[in-house]
């Protein structure tokens, strides 16, 4: 099949030069246990501070030109953890989604879930659809926050809803392209992350948006989560503004 020149550009964007600030940074929150360890405490202590944190970055985030933000806060297969430390941390979402939704409001910030809500408790999901209706339309700062969420699992439920769009007619065989994807995956009213940091020293993606960061660049600090704080990010942000993304292209 040709390519026209206009299926090029909707798939591949234009190379950037250096400067520009990411409009989507997408955080995988890694070191919350070994921060509590070392300490000598129980890992949800470790949760706990942890959650805190996000509190400042969230808050740090439009002010540092970042308009949408991901946050990975439970796997797919993070349920292979034991029975206390997954049900502390349902408990911890709950009760902070809770708390902050006043907060979150007043900061203008739109609060989105990302992955499988159905295996999740009722209670968590009523909590969740609540804030997510309350903060529709804020425009400050988009945070995303991935429970529940496997970049496969994304992908499988995705090729389920496009197998049935095209058993029903809903769209034709012609129509599947790199969009259409996109437009079913649950990160479907956001761009796609410029840049993914990962806290703790772990240089690996643990199946965090596997489409959606094929072009992203990465950082990867040995900092541990709860110790992660807003100036670090600002450190983050003024390196990634040198870098120079090429997209396939040439250098400019
Ligand atoms: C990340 O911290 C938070 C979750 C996965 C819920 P960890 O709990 O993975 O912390 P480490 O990697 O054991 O230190
Ligand atoms: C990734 O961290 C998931 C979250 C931060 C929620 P993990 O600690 O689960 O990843 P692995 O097991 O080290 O790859
Ligand atoms: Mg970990």
């Amino acid at each position: 099949m040709a390519l026209s020149t206009t299926d090029i550009a909707e798939t591949s964007p234009e190379p950037q030069g250096e400067g520009r600030a990411p409009l989507h940074v997408a955080i995988i929150m890694d070191g919350n246990g070994r921060w509590a360890t070392q300490r000598g405490w129980p890992r949800l202590a470790g949760h706990r501070k942890g959650a805190e944190q996000i509190k400042k970055i969230v808050q740090a985030a439009p002010g540092l030109g970042i308009r949408y933000m991901t946050i990975y806060a439970f796997s797919t297969e993070n349920w292979k953890r034991s029975t206390q430390e997954v049900l502390g941390l349902m408990k911890m979402f709950r009760l902070m989604i809770k708390r902050e939704a006043a907060e979150l409001s007043r900061q203008g910030v739109e609060l989105r879930f990302i992955g499988d809500r159905t295996r999740l408790d009722p209670l968590l999901r009523e909590t969740m659809d609540s804030i997510e209706a309350r903060t529709r339309g804020n425009t400050k700062l988009t945070l995303a926050v991935a429970i529940n969420y496997g970049g496969r699992d994304e992908l499988r439920r995705a090729a389920l809803e496009l197998a049935r769009d095209l058993a029903e007619g809903r769209i034709t065989e012609d129509e599947v392209d790199e969009a259409a994807i996109s437009a079913r995956l649950d990160t479907r009213c956001m761009p796609d992350p410029d840049l993914v940091i990962r806290s703790s020293g772990e240089t690996r993606t643990s199946n965090f948006l596997p489409w959606q960061a094929a072009y992203s660049e990465y950082e990867f600090t040995p900092t541990l989560w709860p110790d992660f704080t807003p100036g670090e990010l600002a450190e983050i942000l003024a390196r990634f503004k040198g870098r120079e993304r090429r997209f396939g292209g040439v250098a400019s």
